[in-house]
């Protein structure tokens, strides 16, 4: 009798619970949590700086080689300027000991990693590196097999022995992969390539012929509805689990290298901190096109913690190589603009004073390793001319200008643009002469083909006592950004792939992130619009969002709200509302299309931490651009004067 009533109580409860768990995950997605929830593990508060074998040797990896490298960094003061992270990319495997699981170095490229008992170890390579003052990175896949194996076919450097022991990814390893490389090996830095779930499914020639096993692809590069996003998360979190346990202090990198695949945009910010966005760099202007424009529009899916990755440098090669200076330094401080890891992809022997010191600029690399962590935002964007800008931590702006056709143009640069008054005059420092000089209201400059200019900017600000959120995504992190089918980006420039020449149906979109949030830009592209009413600042986003804002420092938050009129269709209402530290400081009403931008203010009271959120009217089939119109955060001054 008693077993029966205890049983039932157990049922009632249980049935209870059921009830409860889906319709409260259903009720409140959007229910703020009062905390950061970006992926704070690892360490890269700024975007790390270093160098990488891939894009100067590829798979021809070797000992000597890496040394090398390092030395010129270390010889040419690359090192003191930051670039401190030497890291080994693809073909440094030899093979999985099936015995014991255990990776087996490619020894005779790296003698030093052959030991006495008929092991390998890179520990007196990274013990070399560790010495000069640098630190180690390494290279893995999150399949089974790596990049080399699922496409290079028939490379000479691609793992040996018997399918199983060609099995080098991470993939039913992670735990003693990870304790290998980073436990005993002593490496700081993994690059996870995603390769092995992208392209070793049963179609693959070399799993046709069983050199391979099948593995049926996670990602499909070309339809995201044929990608399992949630399997491809859960494969990255346990990577990033495995390296917080086998790094009790926490110094290590984490980089997801799936090409802006599988929605990644949406998730990488919670789970490790770099990300690469778009397909493999190389040395071509197309190229570069593509890599910088798979980043640029993405300011606030990146902070300290989380980057943005549009790929290694290619300075030094090709179009980039010592005949192209001026396209050189245009790759270098979009780079630095972007916030992206300065990796540098070039055989540092063949490097030249220029190029070195182009490396080294002090004046990209303070603008790159700004504390602040601020991706430039684009303030004037066409496919010809673009002007970025990027707030400094000491209150000044970066600002490039970059011409991105091979004819000169004319460029206007305006005080608005640099959201500084237009009365006063703002001083300009360019970073390529040094030069100094001052204009008030907009100062014409003339670009060459493929030039950019860079200047420090400072002058009165319109916001005097406090900022413009579009000023600050380095303190926003994105963590619903309201998208909810996921489309490819349409506004990446389109290049010819070198390793496909113009054999392809051609370059098609094929990162997602259209309708994604945007600093000073509605979320597909258009400008800020309430009402008929256009702003030049604020944060666009669908509904459905919720933004986490680091708030320390400041003490009201305001802004005009309402349905951007990009909306189409019977759209809305929509409800804004404000929490600080998890609790509700604001909403506004339901806003319907076309109604007047409706003044969100409220004083944080100490919060550290503000969410904005967008809820979706019920009878809203899909989500509807929103705009945070003029969104700031202000000091008490401010808010006692006004
Ligand atoms: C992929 C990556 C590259 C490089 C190669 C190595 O293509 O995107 O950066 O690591 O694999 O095979």
């Amino acid at each position: 009798m008693q077993r029966r009533i205890r049983h039932a109580s157990t049922s009632a409860i249980l049935a209870l619970a059921t009830i409860g768990a889906p319709a409260m995950a259903q009720a409140d997605e959007l229910a703020p949590t009062g905390r950061w929830t970006a992926y704070e593990g690892g360490n890269a508060e700024l975007p790390p700086m270093g160098w990488n074998s891939w894009n100067a040797f590829y798979h021809e990896v070797d000992e000597e080689k890496v040394l090398a490298s390092a030395q010129v960094i270390v010889d040419s003061g690359l090192a003191q300027a930051g670039y401190r992270s030497i890291n080994i990319d693809d073909g440094w495997w030899l093979k999985r000991d099936t015995a014991d699981g255990r990776m087996v170095i490619r020894a005779d490229k790296f003698p030093s990693a052959a030991l006495a008992d008929g092991t390998t170890s890179f520990r007196p390579l990274t013990d070399r590196l560790h010495a000069m003052g640098l630190k180690a990175g390494i290279y893995s896949d999150i399949g089974r097999n790596s990049c080399g194996q699922t496409f290079g076919h028939g490379n000479p450097n691609n793992p040996q022995g018997s399918v199983a022991e060609r099995e080098v990814g991470l993939y039913g390893h992670v735990d003693q992969d990870i304790a290998l490389y980073f436990g005993d090996w002593g490496f700081d830095y993994i690059k996870v390539d995603g390769c092995g779930i992208r392209g070793m499914g049963a179609d693959n020639p070399n799993v046709q012929n069983g050199t391979y096993r099948a593995l049926d692809p996670l990602i499909d590069f070309d339809s995201i509805a044929r990608t399992d996003v949630p399997a491809v998360k859960s494969l990255f979190a346990e990577v990033g689990e495995a390296l917080l346990r086998h790094n009790p202090d926490g110094d290590f990198t984490y980089s997801l290298c799936i090409w802006g695949a599988a929605d990644v945009r949406s998730w990488f910010g919670s789970y490790g901190n770099l990300s690469r966005t778009s397909e493999d760099i190389a040395p071509y202007w197309g190229r570069l096109l593509h890599n910088f424009d798979s980043a640029a529009r993405r300011a606030l899916y990146a902070q300290p913690g989380n980057w943005n990755d549009p790929d290694m440098l290619f300075v030094g090669t090709g179009d980039f190589d010592a005949e192209h200076m001026t396209e050189a330094r245009s790759h270098m401080a979009l780079w630095a603009m972007l916030s992206a890891p300065l990796i540098i992809g070039f055989d540092l022997r063949q490097a030249n004073e220029e190029q070195l010191a182009l490396l080294g600029h002090p004046g990209l690399v303070a603008i790159n390793q700004d504390a602040a962590g601020n991706q430039a935002v684009l303030a004037y964007d066409t496919d010809e001319v673009q002007t970025l800008v990027k707030l400094l931590s000491d209150g000044s702006k970066a600002v490039a200008l970059f011409n991105r056709t091979g004819t000169p143009k004319a460029v206007t640069l305006t005080a608005a643009q640099l959201k500084l008054v237009a009365d006063t005059p703002i001083a300009l420092r360019n970073l390529w002469t040094d030069k100094q000089s001052t204009f008030t209201g907009e100062a014409e400059f003339t670009l060459a083909p493929h030039e950019t200019l860079v200047f420090i900017a400072d002058g009165r600000r319109e916001l005097e006592e406090g900022l413009y959120l579009s000023e600050m995504p380095g303190r926003i992190h994105v963590a619903r950004d309201g998208v909810e089918v996921p489309q490819f980006d349409p506004q990446i420039h389109r290049a010819i792939t070198p390793w496909q020449n113009t054999r392809s149906i051609g370059e098609r979109p094929r990162y997602t992130g259209w309708g994604g949030a945007r600093a000073d830009s509605a979320p597909y592209g258009e400008g800020l619009r309430i009402a008929g009413q256009p702003f030049e600042t604020g944060i666009g986003v669908l509904s459905g969002s919720r933004l986490e804002l680091r708030a320390e420092g400041f003490d009201r938050f305001s802004a005009l709200v309402g349905i951007d009129d990009s909306a189409t269709g019977t759209a809305g209402p929509v409800r804004f509302e404000l929490y600080g530290d998890g609790a509700l400081l604001a909403r506004s009403d339901w806003l319907g299309a076309g109604m007047a931008p409706a003044p969100l203010a409220a004083d944080l009271g100490g919060a550290k931490l503000v969410e904005l959120v967008v809820r979706r009217s019920e009878a809203d089939d899909k989500p509807v651009p929103v705009t945070w119109a003029e969104a700031a955060l202000v000091r008490a001054a401010a808010s006692a004067g006004s």
